[in-house]
């Protein structure tokens, strides 16, 4: 396990970073903050400065139990020290490499860990620099293979209400998020969502559910009735619904999606963003629903969150058509960023690889996922709460909307989680917990006793 200090940053430099006073309102103005209420953010920032193990440390040396590693990005924890030594010698022989016709070794070997993780004939890997360039990426993958199979009219892509697939122009179409939605004018056609996966007859399950599974999954089948399996170029899932507040899918639904997905030869496209990296117990979903998808697509906890980087794998046979399809000495997919597979981040991958694999982040599954479900189930005591979902180390808590208007509950939240020295995320009016994956008990006792403290004062 790892050696989780926190304190290891001297407290002299500790009181370098905090400082009593917040900084004022002008120069707070400059930042336009993502996915924030900037004019609210700003009346009370809450601000961080240091980060070791599982814990923050506010502007005014607070400190601040993370429990959604960061953003479902620091599984290992945080300020890991062979992740700083790796980056900063990288830094040092080699600090950065174009990709595009000049190479650099780092960026096969990961490649190769990467799909050691995936099923056998998963061995082709695309770097970018983030989940939702990992998405589009994907859709440019997926169109260029049909067209290299001469199924150019497979123009359909299928995804799913309340699903996150990024905010790049493919992404926000896939993503069956109305607001992410509707404040552009930018759809693009042939973009059609199945149902949601969250019921009401599944509330308050611990792990995977098990009504409505094969139900959910034939709406693929009634897309292909509609529009014709042959117009179908891909299905797009997140294996379990991340960011929306884990909607965990019920038994059977992956399979039967592969079983239609084979049927109609649609390609599934798993989106493990969320999910990759030990967070649902097990190494990938991929390997804990046991369903085969033809493309996946990983960011956040690649490097640990600690250099941006994303990765799309995919089976041999997709690289094998779009490769054979052009004309020797053609690029095959004309595609790619400045930043694919640049050598810091790889240096960060590589370190944050090597540490799942020797401290064993991602069987700890086994160790400790009850634990944390059984904990997070208590607080269903509390009539603020909803209903709550679990798988791994993943969990979401509905609280009850004030007045039926969403949002009001979990702005409240935000602030009050703060105040109490936790970190989530809030969607709405869901919380999600999702902490690094070197917990011990004693912070998911830390973590329940504070959320506990934080619902009670709303009863
Ligand atoms: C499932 C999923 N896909 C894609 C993304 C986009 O990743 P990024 O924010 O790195 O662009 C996210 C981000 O939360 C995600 O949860």
């Amino acid at each position: 396990m790892a050696n989780i200090t926190e304190t290891t940053v001297s407290e002299k430099s500790d009181e370098m970073l905090f400082s009593k006073n917040l900084p004022d309102q002008e120069s707070l103005s400059y930042h336009w903050m993502p996915f924030t209420m900037n004019r609210d953010f700003k009346q009370n920032p809450r601000l961080v400065v240091k980060a070791d193990g599982m814990y923050y440390w506010s502007l005014q040396g607070k400190k601040i139990l993370d429990g959604c590693a960061g953003l479902f990005t620091c599984n290992a924890g945080h300020n890991r020290k062979e992740i700083r030594e790796a980056v900063s010698k990288q830094l040092a022989d080699l600090d950065y490499s174009p990709h595009f016709n000049l190479g650099h070794p780092l960026s096969f070997q990961v490649a190769k860990k990467l799909c050691d993780f995936m099923p056998e004939d998963m061995n082709k890997v695309f770097f970018g620099c983030s989940g939702s360039e990992a998405i589009d990426t994907s859709m440019k993958l997926v169109s260029a293979y049909w067209l290299s199979r001469g199924e150019g009219r497979r123009r359909y892509f299928v995804s799913r209400e309340h699903s996150y697939h990024g905010v790049n122009i493919g992404g926000t179409n896939l993503a069956g998020i109305s607001r992410n939605r509707s404040a552009y004018n930018l759809e693009i056609p042939c973009v059609v969502h199945m149902r949601h996966t969250k019921l009401e007859r599944n509330k308050f399950t611990p792990g995977i559910p098990l009504h409505g599974g094969e139900d959910l999954a034939e709406d693929l089948e009634r897309f292909a009735n509609l529009y014709g399996g042959e117009n179908i170029a891909a299905c797009y899932v997140e294996p379990v619904a991340g960011s929306i507040g884990c909607y965990v899918p019920p038994k059977g639904y992956l399979q039967r999606l592969r079983e239609i997905c084979d049927k109609y030869k649609i390609l599934l496209v798993f989106d493990e963003v969320i999910t990759g990296f030990g967070r649902t117990g097990s190494s990938f979903a991929v390997e804990k629903f046991g369903v085969k998808p033809d493309i996946v697509t990983l960011a956040k906890a690649l490097t640990n969150g600690n250099i941006p980087m994303s990765a799309v794998l995919t089976r041999d046979f997709i690289y094998n058509s779009i490769t054979n399809h052009c004309a020797a000495e053609t690029v095959e997919f004309s595609h790619g960023y400045t930043f694919s597979a640049h050598p810091v981040a790889l240096a960060a991958a590589s370190a944050t690889l090597d540490i799942y694999a020797k401290e064993g982040l991602f069987s700890r599954g086994k160790e400790l996922e009850d634990y944390f479900a059984k904990k997070i189930f208590t607080l269903r005591k509390y009539k603020i709460v909803v209903d709550i979902r679990s798988l791994g180390f993943l969990a979401g808590i509905d609280l009850l909307p004030i007045n039926g208007k969403p949002g009001l509950q979990g702005k409240r939240f935000n602030q009050r989680i703060f105040d109490l020295g936790l970190h989530l995320k809030i969607t709405g009016d869901t919380m999600l917990i999702a902490p690094p994956l070197i917990l011990e008990k004693k912070h998911i006792d830390e973590l329940v006793e504070k959320l506990a403290e934080s619902l009670q004062s709303y009863e």
